[in-house]
């Protein structure tokens, strides 16, 4: 397996496996892999010819305030896990490789930034959708692999993509959970034993949130509100939002609407503070 640092050597080497006939497969993160980047990976090693999986903690897309600086890495580690998940390829280049000079140019999808994560992060999918389309770019890839973990990161891509008539077709895997059904993140190992005893409950509600949504009972603005109220009772964590949402237009539907069987697709999703660590969460309703 190759560690490729550098742009010119990245786009060689994917020129030189399309010369070949072979499709190419893009797993982008920013690496301190765990078990949902695995899972991307297996579905890119297993559906294309070879997978080029890259990590960039990509200043770009962290606010002054986040934790840019604190953000976990061990490169070693995640060579060692992308090599026997079978990619062929790890770009893992510098922030001077990927920002050699001042960008004045950024890819913005606005009509799905301001919500969401977007209202919490000003200016963050900015910063993804310019980076994953440098990425683009730079790999070529045919196919990339997004984790619904980051449901409005996924459909923002999605758009981006179909806006830009970019040639490459956006795969969306599910969200992978730890046995207490935890989504797994590069985060989690900021929590405390406190916490982390604690956010299970994330999922918990969620899967509340979709039972009373399912059971057609109860309008939306009713069950947002019984949500809501769960949430701001969670020990040592403070909600930052909790929405149910169109998906993937991420628009608010009428908070009078009941859900009716095969008619709607929405999205339920929430952050929450634990300390200085925001845990993201959110599961899918409806038709899919
Ligand atoms: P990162 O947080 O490292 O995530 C990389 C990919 O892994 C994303 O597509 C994310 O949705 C997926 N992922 C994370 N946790 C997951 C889980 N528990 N189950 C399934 N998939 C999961 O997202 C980013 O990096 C960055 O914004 C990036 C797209 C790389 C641009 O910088």
């Amino acid at each position: 397996m190759n560690i490729i640092r550098e742009v010119s050597a990245m786009r060689a080497w994917s020129r030189q496996k399309r010369a070949e006939g072979k499709t190419i497969g893009f797993v982008p993160t920013m690496g301190y892999l765990h078990e949902g980047h695995k899972s991307l990976l297996s579905a890119s090693v297993q559906e294309t010819d070879a997978t080029v999986l890259s990590i960039f903690v990509n200043p770009l897309q962290f606010g002054p305030n986040e934790d840019l600086d604190r953000y976990p890495r061990d490169e070693e580690r995640d060579v060692a896990i992308a090599k026997s998940a079978g990619a062929e390829v790890v770009f893992a280049p510098t922030v001077e490789e990927m920002y050699p000079n001042e960008m004045y140019t950024t890819v913005r999808v606005p009509a799905l930034s301001a919500m969401l994560c977007g209202a919490s992060r000003p200016g963050h999918f900015d910063g993804v959708a310019t980076v994953v389309s440098k990425l683009f770019h730079i790999v070529q890839p045919h196919q990339a692999f997004f984790g619904l973990k980051d449901a409005q990161q996924a459909a923002i891509i999605e758009k981006m993509v179909q806006d830009l008539n970019m040639d490459v077709r956006i795969r969306t895997c599910p969200t992978v959970r730890e046995s207490d059904g935890l989504a797994m993140s590069s985060r989690n190992k900021y929590l405390s034993v406190e916490e982390r005893a604690t956010a299970p409950e994330l999922y918990r509600s969620l899967e509340q949130v979709r039972e009373w949504v399912e059971q057609e009972e109860w309008p939306i603005g009713e069950i947002l509100q019984k949500w809501r109220d769960r949430l701001q009772n969670m020990e040592c964590a403070e909600l930052d939002y909790a929405e149910i949402l169109d998906y993937p237009s991420l628009q608010q539907p009428d908070l009078n609407l009941k859900m009716k069987k095969g008619q709607h697709r929405w999205i339920a999703a929430c952050a929450v503070r634990f300390g200085q660590t925001r845990l993201i969460d959110n599961v899918l309703i409806g038709t899919h």
